[in-house]
């Protein structure tokens, strides 16, 4: 991340400073940490949508490390943001909040970022939600403004170790009684039922509404969980583009990344990259010098160009921008999905040209900073289509003759 040795100031970013209000002992493992946001310009910078995350800073050996944490709260119904945390064995962050943040502490923040959230154009789409251990937090955060802004239908099915493992239990199991007929929740316990099968999925996926080819799908947990409920998805023909994952990862901290500068980087050695290259950004065009190996992000930093940017490891999918010309290799797009690869969309901070030709990436062309949500939006209008086509076409040639001139 902006991480090699740096604190989030030396990065330029803003971090927050924000102080707990309250720790919550959710299960043995699991604690969740309620923000005070009394002070109203913190309110505003923490001004998020569920399903979102924050990231939270430390201070650890000679460097600063950074960990994403869901809300686990939801704004309109929560009074104050809170995130929570599982334990993780020998993991760094999860232990020293579980172990050292009590009332009154102050963390290192940065702002809210995330793509996990609803549709605002869903209307009443039957919404479905997985999710394993940790992973119902943003699922929680979903669920709870579905059930107060929407009339949607929702399902969850929430896997985990035992009864006395599972996070906010009673909260659910309150909702479901409160929204019968209109909230289906279902537990599963491995200790009483064995990991969840591909049959067990299957049949979950029978009883929903057409199949749950109609709804909208949100998968988090531990990887073989979500690896199991996509392969289910996609045997049960529901569309990828209905389907949305948050992975939790942690990003390599400095002392732990790859030495091996070709995989670490992604592209081919002595690949050629240009002198400069050309970003569209808040409606202007700028060039901004290019100095190999810089991924396409630091290189704006670099210019004085504020792209939009997060997590800078390839998971969060805030630096999302779209390729309009040129060719770019990247590290680990964990966030994209195939559907985005195929519109040619990059992740400004894992891409670094692989050629010396002409390059141009849009951010402003990636529909999710306009507020959809994007990837579950409706069928595109074929006439605004062509007219968006001609306009891209128009602003490519113009953009090229540009370049040339300047
Ligand atoms: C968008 C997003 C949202 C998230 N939301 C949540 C949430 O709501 N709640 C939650 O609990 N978590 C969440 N996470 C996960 C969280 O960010 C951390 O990944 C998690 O808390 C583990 O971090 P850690 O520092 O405790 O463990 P780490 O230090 O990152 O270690 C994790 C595990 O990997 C091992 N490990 C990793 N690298 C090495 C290495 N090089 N050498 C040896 N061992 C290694 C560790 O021993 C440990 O077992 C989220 C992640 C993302 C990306
Ligand atoms: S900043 Fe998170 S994916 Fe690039």
């Amino acid at each position: 991340m902006a991480t090699e040795n740096q604190s989030a100031e030396q990065a330029g970013r803003a971090p927050l400073r924000v102080k707990v209000a309250r720790v919550i002992e959710e299960t043995a493992d699991a604690r969740s940490f309620v923000l005070d946001v009394s002070d109203e310009s913190l309110r505003h910078e923490l001004t998020y949508r569920a399903g979102q995350y924050v990231t939270v800073e430390i201070p650890w050996e000679a460097f600063h490390i950074h960990r994403c944490y869901s809300f686990s709260s939801a704004p309109g119904v929560d009074a104050q943001p809170q995130f929570t945390v599982k334990r993780v064995a020998d993991g760094r962050m999860s232990n020293a909040l579980i172990d050292g943040v009590k009332a009154g502490d102050t963390l290192t923040l940065h702002p809210p970022a995330g793509r996990f959230v609803l549709d605002r154009d869903a209307g009443t789409r039957p919404l479905s939600l997985f999710a394993g251990g940790s992973g119902i937090t943003p699922i929680f955060a979903l669920l709870k403004t579905t059930l107060r802004e929407t009339e949607r239908p929702v399902r969850l099915l929430y896997a985990n170790r035992d009864a006395a493992s599972t996070i906010f239990a009673a909260q659910l199991d309150a909702l479901a009684r409160e929204h019968a007929g209109r909230f289906t929740l279902r537990h599963h316990h491995d200790d009483a039922a064995g990991f969840l099968t591909a049959g067990a999925l299957a049949e979950w996926l029978g009883s929903a509404p057409e199949g749950g080819r109609q709804s909208d799908h949100y998968v988090c947990g531990p990887t073989p969980f979500m690896d199991a409920v996509e392969a289910a998805l996609k045997t049960a023909g529901v569309d990828a583009a209905r389907v949305r994952v948050e992975r939790f990862v942690s990003p390599a901290d400095p002392d732990r990344r790859d030495t091996d500068l070709a995989v670490s980087l992604g592209v081919p050695p002595n690949a050629e990259s240009p002198a400069d290259f050309l970003v569209t950004l808040g409606a202007a065009i700028k060039r901004v010098p290019y100095t190999s190996p810089l991924t396409l992000l630091q290189a704006c930093k670099a210019a004085g160009v504020k792209a939009p940017s997060s997590c800078e490891d390839g998971f969060c999918g805030s630096c999302m921008c779209q390729l309009v010309e040129g060719d770019v290799a990247m590290a680990n797009p964990l966030a994209l999905t195939d559907n985005d690869v195929a519109r040619g969309r990059v992740l400004a901070c894992q891409a670094r040209p692989t050629s010396a030709t002409f390059l141009h990436v849009d951010f402003d062309a990636v529909d999710f900073r306009a507020g959809d949500g994007a990837g579950m939006t409706p069928p595109i209008n074929p006439a605004r289509a062509a007219l968006v086509l001609g306009l891209c076409v128009g602003a490519a040639v113009l953009v090229r003759w540009l370049h040339a001139v300047i």
